[in-house]
């Protein structure tokens, strides 16, 4: 049996590696979107740790996320879908991401040749051995986009290119925040995009779109996105809305102490890759939250999060679903500020 002590251990051994692998998403104390795209695969140095080197990430939440994934998938089945034209392109989603994970983690993750289009797929994590024959169904237990997201973090769709536009025709999305892929699959970029204010009239999406259409295989890219989450929820999908959607007023009634606790920086790294064999785009959506209390222990994170915040236009602000209690989440962040050291006497 594990004593409490040992138990303490090894959370703040959990909790010291969400913060030092945290993608701090706010190059400045103000925030705008903008076509955000960097090359993928270059590290990212932060005030508490790294992060950005490969395009797969595995951190300490590995099982737990991926035993979260399965619950709502056999709760909710519209959580994946791969429309029949997809199917080579799930193939090649699978394929390409065990190459990442096989170049990012090679003593747990191997996958080896064994024959003409034969493969062996090992995951040393989940102990899982597979051998299977590439775009041959039968040899593999599940649907391919659905096999490989029960091994990665990362919430996957896939876009078909097809008279010069991109369209969401294939997916498994199970930590969506405030979106519904089961609404969305089918639908063009530029209209999944359509709510989102301020885009249209600065020209962010419309140039995303032409800069994913160009997109080689080969040169992966990388984005983030943030917003704010109350709970360590990775499940905001509209579908559970009444679920999630009272805390947002709830939280406001919360003290201090529990609001710092519960309300969290959620930040999502995309990654954009042009798949090799299929031509579709594959978009990886890996999100990583850190609870306000801990973001306040990194100073400089903790006044540029406040700033950040304090800045951001009610448009923007309502459309993240943050309205309510950003200035608090500010004003939360200002008051811990280290106190100074008293000063010493003569
Ligand atoms: C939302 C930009 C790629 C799906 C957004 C938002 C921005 C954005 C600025 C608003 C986010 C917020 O305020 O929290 C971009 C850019 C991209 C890109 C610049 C590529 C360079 C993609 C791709 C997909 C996607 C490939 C495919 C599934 C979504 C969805 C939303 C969203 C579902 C939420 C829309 C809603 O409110 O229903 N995106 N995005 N994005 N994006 Fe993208």
């Amino acid at each position: 049996m594990t004593s409490t002590l040992d138990n303490t251990a090894a959370k703040t051994s959990a909790e010291t590696e969400l913060i030092a692998g945290f993608p701090f998403p706010f190059l400045e104390d103000r925030y705008r979107y903008s076509t955000n795209v960097e090359p993928a695969e270059q590290l990212v140095t932060t005030p508490a740790g790294q992060w950005g080197t490969a395009v797969v990430d595995i951190d300490c939440e590995y099982r737990a996320e991926l035993d979260q994934r399965a619950v709502i998938l056999a709760a909710d089945p519209t959580r994946h879908a791969v429309l029949p034209h997809m199917a080579p392109a799930a193939w090649d989603a699978m394929f390409t991401l065990m190459r990442e994970l096989d170049a990012a983690y090679p003593e747990q993750m191997q996958l080896r040749s064994t024959g003409p289009d034969e493969w062996l797929w090992r995951n040393g994590i989940l102990g899982i051995e597979q051998h299977f024959r590439y775009g041959d169904a039968t040899t593999l237990p599940d649907e391919p986009l659905r096999y490989i997201t029960s091994q990665v973090q990362e919430d996957i769709a896939l876009l078909d290119q097809r008279n010069d536009q991109l369209f969401v025709d294939a997916g498994v999305v199970t930590f969506a925040a405030d979106w519904s892929f089961g609404f969305d699959v089918g639908m063009s970029f530029l209209e999944i995009h359509g709510p989102v204010p301020r885009v249209r009239r600065e020209g962010v999406i419309t140039r995303a779109h032409e800069f994913l259409k160009r997109l080689q295989p080969h040169q992966p890219y990388r984005r983030t996105n943030w917003t704010l989450t109350i709970d360590r929820r990775l499940d905001m999908s509209t579908e559970l809305y009444p679920e999630w959607g009272p805390d947002r007023e709830t939280i406001q009634l919360v003290d201090d102490a529990e609001f710092g606790r519960r309300v969290h920086l959620r930040v999502e790294v995309q990654h954009l890759i042009r798949l090799p064999d299929s031509g579709a785009v594959m978009f990886l959506i890996r999100t990583y939250m850190l609870p306000l209390e801990q973001l306040a222990t990194v100073d400089p994170w903790r006044r540029r999060a406040a700033e950040v915040l304090a800045e951001l236009p009610a448009d923007m602000a309502e459309y993240k679903g943050i309205i309510k209690y950003r200035d608090r989440a500010a004003q939360w962040l200002r008051d811990a500020a280290p106190t100074p050291p008293a000063p010493t006497g003569p």
